[in-house]
């Protein structure tokens, strides 16, 4: 018989729907998670060299379990000379000395495993290391096996047209090679080669290496910028001013549908495995073709359009509820969304989207909590923000370890430009802020390493930290662990539906979860003022489920203390 779309499903579905309740979604694991993200350099050191590590993280399982979250994505712990922390790799089979051996790796995962915690792992793809062996075979001759395994350009063509390169030191991905006269692409590092996803035989290894980690028991795969992957090999002329919105020209290329269905027919199809992309291409009809569940290629969309709002110079709420609105909307029947709102590409949670002053950054950071854990889609939540950690203090360049700001930093000398204006942003807004190392407690460096730690502590641990907030039931932490609590128990802020409530409201985005019948209020004010709300529904009966500030239950709810969040139950 001809399988009916899925949408075709939904649509009756809905159609018998008379009262307008969310139509309960296919139920799956990865929709009801919460995500918590590590960043291993950063996490927790074992051996006193100053960088996290496999044994460091075993140490804290506890730790994780006792959070109630249930599944965990690791940033990259493959081989790698370490061009950008890990996302440079050199044998996708093995562990990084940093970090580890494969044997640390078998029991940092048997712990999580018997503590029911999923492990998730960066896959990374587009590019590899330009010290993994496939690219020193490639680069040694034209004739090489491996020669398409990454993109070359012969020098007797002429130059390639331009390609934009994110992170190279003057923005040119090709880069000349003399050993066989050609250049090969990169759209990160000139370090960080880009793979050939045109080549099948490619395609075959990266699917091994999958299976190889889903063999080892592995619960899910975040594809690192893979949207990139496809590429029109004859590498035509773009418009003039194209690497303004490269994007548009290197998101969604040719076949990468094609190879994402390959991928889940050789290995999603063949496990008990969720998949995620980096980003969501650049429209709603882009993310739905990655992720719709009768297209067989992701499971979920993890889009930037929400967490790319923060801008140095602020962001207002009101946009900031519209582009969550409106990407709920464009999933409520069909996909599923990533919610998130940091991870070790951005500058801190509270830093970016709250207030870190202190006597707001404990609230305004449990606030921003409440909105991830009570919005629909899986939420993505960073190691750090659970207890409220903010950016560091970066005196002056020498104190930024990221590669791709120390490039633009000599880059910007090197052409005479801003230093000072682009020093300034990185304070707010370099990856940096997100990598100081995890706050354990009071003692030095912040309890994370016994050795001088690979990128400076934040000075503000002794205040900030996991040891001081386990002792304060008010801290971050504590509400943190709540609000798992809290999503867990109850389907509804996962499935239920989304309602918009006080459109308008500068300050205030209010909300309602709702689900067969049992339905919650979500209040936050996004502002450090008092301010009111008119949501325009009976509170009567009412309950207060959840509050960062103490506000006695029941009380009416027209006026909200500053960066103020609840929950509430409504009959
Ligand atoms: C995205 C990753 O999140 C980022 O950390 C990395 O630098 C680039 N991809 C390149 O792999």
């Amino acid at each position: 018989m001809k399988r009916l779309p899925l949408s075709y499903i939904f649509l009756f579905l809905f159609a018998g729907n008379m009262i307008g309740q969310t139509v309960p979604a296919d139920k799956k694991w990865w929709k009801e998670a919460i995500i918590y993200q590590i960043y291993p350099r950063s996490f927790k050191d074992s051996d006193g060299d100053g960088i996290g590590d496999l044994k460091g993280i075993i140490s804290k399982l506890d730790y994780i379990k006792k959070l109630g979250i249930d599944v965990v994505w690791l940033n990259p712990i493959y081989s790698s000379p370490n061009d950008d922390n890990g996302y440079d790799v050199s044998d996708y089979r093995n562990i990084m000395r940093d970090f580890g051996t494969m044997a640390d790796f078998d029991s940092m995962i048997t712990g999580m495993h018997k503590r029911g915690i999923k492990l998730v792992m960066d896959l990374v793809v587009n590019h590899s290391s330009d010290e993994h062996e496939w690219f020193k075979q490639s680069r040694s001759s034209r004739t090489n096996p491996y020669r398409d395994y990454y993109h070359w350009w012969d020098a007797e063509r002429g130059n390639p047209s331009p390609r934009y390169s994110l992170f190279d030191i003057n923005h040119d991905a090709w880069r000349y090679d003399s050993v066989t006269n050609a250049w090969y692409l990169h759209y990160f590092s000139r370090k960080q080669p880009d793979l050939n996803w045109e080549n099948p035989k490619l395609r075959q290894e990266v699917y091994d290496i999958m299976k190889f980690w889903a063999d080892k028991g592995i619960d899910g795969f975040r594809l690192d910028a893979f949207g990139f992957a496809a590429k029109d090999t004859s590498f035509p002329v773009f418009p003039a001013g194209y690497e303004k919105n490269f994007m548009l020209y290197y998101a969604m290329g040719p076949h990468l549908h094609e190879y994402l269905k390959e991928m889940n027919n050789q290995v999603f199809s063949k496990y008990d495995v969720m998949s995620v992309a980096e980003g969501a291409g650049n429209t709603f009809e882009d993310a739905h073709n990655l992720v719709d569940a009768d297209r067989r290629e992701l499971n979920m969309a993890y889009a930037f359009e929400g967490i790319d709002i923060a801008k140095p110079e602020g962001y207002s709420l009101l946009h900031f509820k519209e582009v969550f609105s409106r990407w709920d909307s464009a999933f409520e029947r069909i996909g599923w969304l990533a919610i998130v709102l940091s991870n070790h590409d951005q500058a801190r949670m509270v830093s970016r989207f709250g207030n870190d002053q202190p006597q707001f950054r404990a609230l305004s950071s449990k606030m921003l909590s409440t909105f991830l854990m009570t919005m629909r889609g899986t939420p993505y939540y960073y190691n750090g923000d659970e207890l409220g950690m903010t950016n560091s203090e970066f005196r002056n360049i020498h104190d930024f370890r990221d590669m791709p700001a120390l490039n633009e930093f000599q880059h910007l000398i090197d052409i005479h430009g801003d230093t000072s204006a682009y020093l300034k942003k990185l304070r707010l807004q370099g990856r940096d802020n997100g990598r100081t190392p995890f706050q354990w407690d009071s003692s030095a460096n912040a309890g994370f390493t016994t050795g001088i730690p690979w990128i400076a502590v934040n000075p503000n641990y002794k205040m900030i930290n996991a040891e001081v907030e386990e002792k304060d039931p008010n801290s971050c932490l504590h509400y943190f662990r709540k609000l798992v609590n809290l999503r867990k128990n109850n389907p509804a802020l996962v499935y239920g539906s989304y309602h918009l409530l006080d459109k308008n409201n500068p300050s205030v985005y209010a909300y309602t979860r709702e689900n067969n019948g049992v339905k919650f209020l979500i209040l936050l004010n996004f502002s450090p003022n008092k301010a009111q709300t008119n949501i325009g529904i009976p509170l009567t009966g009412a309950k207060l489920l959840l509050s960062n500030d103490h506000r006695a239950p029941d009380s009416p709810v027209m006026s909200l203390s500053p960066y103020e969040a609840c929950i509430y139950q409504l009959q």
